[in-house]
């Protein structure tokens, strides 16, 4: 398995990077081809080992995917085994998408249950019951749900208790397909749901209320092959910019909407950075600042985050004073800790509230990453520890951060990829 290698940057990060397409966009974008039989194309896909888990479901299901330059073309038209299996699925829960898109276009369909991940258990609750209230039946059996229903679905009502990025996706995209109306109430918001409400309605989707947390899908009996571009990634954008704040430099991530990071930037700013908005770019300059704690809470779009908590964590950990993180997503996603204590940072958890006692010098140390995020948090951290910082299991980061070490290198950063046979 690779590592990372990272020294202590000898000078702030300074630069300019290019933001790529965004990893969950995409994730619930390529699911939406099944609805359709023929060819659909997304552009600005970003290279990435998810995006290689979902061609690897959808060829199982019959797709034929290609691509190159950072766009992807599934054709649908040899789709008839209607399974996901659970070796795809539990690598990867986005797999469970395929659920919705397979039972609306061919009435029946076998997905396996993701399980649990590396901060807790997960659930899928809302993507099934929501799938029931549009008539699927829905039959969990050795691991798998069986999804059914006669004829097509049926249009129906249903409400979110708590906002779901992904039950939301599964639900519109089976809906598309439904007889009737379909209401969805407390949708979710975040603007990769938007970016697939844009796709789908390329493929001919009647849906009314993008952007809000009603969603109206008049269902119709089939879609075409759909056409779009994937937004810019605002999780890798807010990344970057935690580099600018911890080193203390400067960044300009590029190629982005400022707009889906309000929240973020509003952080930097009361962290005392000053950000500069252009309209497809974001600077953040925390140079010769005096920095300051603050107090964070996690919350669905267009709040702040989960996906940046472990970052600013790392961010915070570098500011002198008490901050507080507190993550009302998910309660338990703080595996992260433990490792940047190896590191020498002084954090206490309480329930799902974090107090990052800052300041604290950092030693280069052998950490391990246990997720996706919490990888970018240890190499923010690892390029302001003394000595090095040997970061293991980036196979997590890979999942999510397109040509990274390039872009770090592009900021004056050395992050080396150390492979097993060369370690
Ligand atoms: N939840 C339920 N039941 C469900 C679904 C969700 O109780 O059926 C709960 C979750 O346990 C959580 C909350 O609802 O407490 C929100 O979860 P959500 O469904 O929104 O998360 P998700 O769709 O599984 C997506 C992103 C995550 C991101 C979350 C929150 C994708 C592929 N994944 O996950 O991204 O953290 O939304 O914004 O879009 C990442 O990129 O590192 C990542 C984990």
């Amino acid at each position: 398995m690779d590592k990372f290698l990272v020294p202590a940057v000898p000078k702030p990060l300074d630069g300019e990077v290019e933001i790529a397409g965004a990893k969950n966009a995409v994730l619930a974008i390529m699911p939406a081809a099944l609805l359709a039989d023929g060819i659909s194309e997304i552009s600005n896909v970003p290279h990435l080992k998810d995006m290689k888990t979902m061609s690897d479901v959808l060829r199982i299901i019959g797709c034929r995917i290609d691509g190159e330059n950072h766009k992807l073309r599934i054709d649908t038209r040899g789709a008839n085994h209607l399974e996901a299996p659970y070796e795809l699925v539990k690598t990867m829960r986005a797999s469970f998408y395929v659920l919705g898109p397979l039972v609306a276009r061919f009435g029946r369909c076998r997905v396996s249950l993701p399980g649990g991940c590396a901060w807790g258990p997960r659930p899928i609750d809302l993507h099934l019951k929501g799938l029931e209230a549009l008539g699927a039946k829905i039959n969990i059996t050795h691991g798998y749900v069986e999804a059914t229903c006669e004829g097509r679905l049926k249009g129906g009502t249903f409400h979110f208790p708590i906002s779901s990025v992904g039950a939301t996706v599964n639900l519109l995209l089976a809906a598309t397909l439904a007889e009737g109306e379909s209401i969805l109430q407390n949708a979710a918001i975040e603007p990769e749901i938007d970016n697939l409400v844009d796709y789908l309605i390329s493929m001919g989707a009647k849906i009314q209320g993008r952007g809000t947390r009603t969603l109206i899908i008049q269902g119709v009996e089939s879609l075409t092959p759909g056409k779009g571009e994937t937004i810019a990634d605002r999780i890798e954008a807010g990344t970057f910019l935690c580099g600018a704040v911890i080193t203390r430099g400067r960044v300009k991530v590029t190629h982005m909407v400022p707009e889906h990071i309000m929240s973020v930037l509003n952080v930097f700013k009361e962290i005392g950075c000053d950000v500069t908005i252009g309209d497809s770019w974001v600077e953040v300059d925390a140079r010769n600042k005096s920095l300051k704690p603050i107090s964070v809470t996690t919350l669905p779009y267009p709040g702040f985050p989960t996906d940046l908590q472990a970052p600013l964590m790392a961010t915070l950990a570098s500011i002198e004073g008490n901050s507080l993180i507190q993550d009302t997503i998910y309660h338990d996603r703080f595996t992260h800790i433990a490792e940047l204590k190896r590191l020498g940072a002084d954090i206490q958890l309480n329930g799902n509230t974090a107090t990052i006692i800052g300041g604290k010098s950092l030693e280069g140390a052998d950490v391990m990453a246990s997720d996706l995020r919490a990888s970018a948090a240890l190499v923010l951290s690892g390029l302001i520890a003394e000595g090095e910082t040997t970061i293991s299991r980036i196979y997590h980061l890979d999942r999510g951060y397109e040509d990274f070490e390039a872009k770090m290198a592009k900021l004056g950063a050395t992050v080396s990829r150390i492979r097993p046979e060369l370690a």
